[in-house]
């Protein structure tokens, strides 16, 4: 299958993610601003398919109502996310499995960033949508969900096959990296991360953002070696990682 994704980067530090297949079908995810995505389709003449959307927040949604005006196309959304998300023409939940075009989609629950939060996995490919759960050396905020929330979620996404590429909708990473190597310097740290991989992680990173080039899709058989909320093997240890990086 001859699929691919497109960043359209948004706002300060967001991606929209266009998947793209032959026939130039194209389904978007998080679309939080219309224009830049409106250029986008224009310019390449794609054919819009789906829209999802991984959770309610304004970042994520909020050029979906200007979009489906020029370009009309079914919108899937979270259930739990109803009454934040009620022009959805889809609600999706847990394990449910749908396709747009060629384009083949399971919806995994993610709560802890919020309630609702869900992502959408691309078997063929090996690809999730993860919005705000798992960022380049970090993981999302917990604006609603609890440390336990997180905790499963992170261990779900753990689960998947190691070359599974992750499709994050922030380009934190960089700024991530400066909370992992304050870490190495704690004697009581909550996680004695891999030297070597971080220092190899930083190097393809440093050239990566010199030359403009995203950090996404993040590797998740890295990640796994170096984020430090991955290798946390415990609530507890997740929830100490997690109060340090908010004082950041
Ligand atoms: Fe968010």
């Amino acid at each position: 299958m001859n699929h691919r994704v497109e960043l359209i980067p948004i706002f300060e530090d967001n991606y929209v993610f266009a998947l793209i297949n032959e026939q130039g079908h194209v389904v978007l995810v998080d679309p939080g601003e219309s224009t830049p995505v409106e250029k986008f389709l224009e310019h390449n003449d794609y054919d819009i398919c789906g829209i999802l959307l991984t959770h309610h927040h304004n970042d994520h949604i909020g050029g979906v109502l200007e979009l489906v005006k020029t370009f009309p196309a079914p919108i899937y959304a979270p259930l739990k996310n109803k009454t934040q998300i009620p022009f959805a023409d889809h609600y999706v939940k847990d394990g449910d499995e749908f396709s747009i075009s060629d384009m083949n989609f399971k919806v995994m629950e993610l709560p802890g960033h919020t309630l609702g939060h869900v992502a959408f996995w691309n078997p063929d490919k090996k690809w999730l949508f993860s919005g705000d759960v798992l960022f380049g050396l970090g993981c999302g905020r917990l604006f609603e969900g609890t440390f336990e929330q997180m905790f499963e979620s992170l261990q779900k996404i753990k689960a998947l096959p190691n070359e599974t590429l992750i499709y994050c909708t922030h380009e934190y990473t960089e700024m991530n990296l400066q909370f992992c190597k304050m870490l190495g310097n704690f004697d009581d740290s909550p996680i004695t991360g891999d030297d070597e991989n971080l220092e190899l992680y930083e190097n393809e990173l440093v050239n990566k953002r010199s030359l403009d080039l995203p950090s996404v899709p993040l590797k998740l058989f890295v990640e796994k070696k170096v984020n430090p909320f991955l290798l946390a093997s415990t609530v507890k240890q997740f929830s100490a990682l997690r109060e340090l990086r908010n004082k950041q």
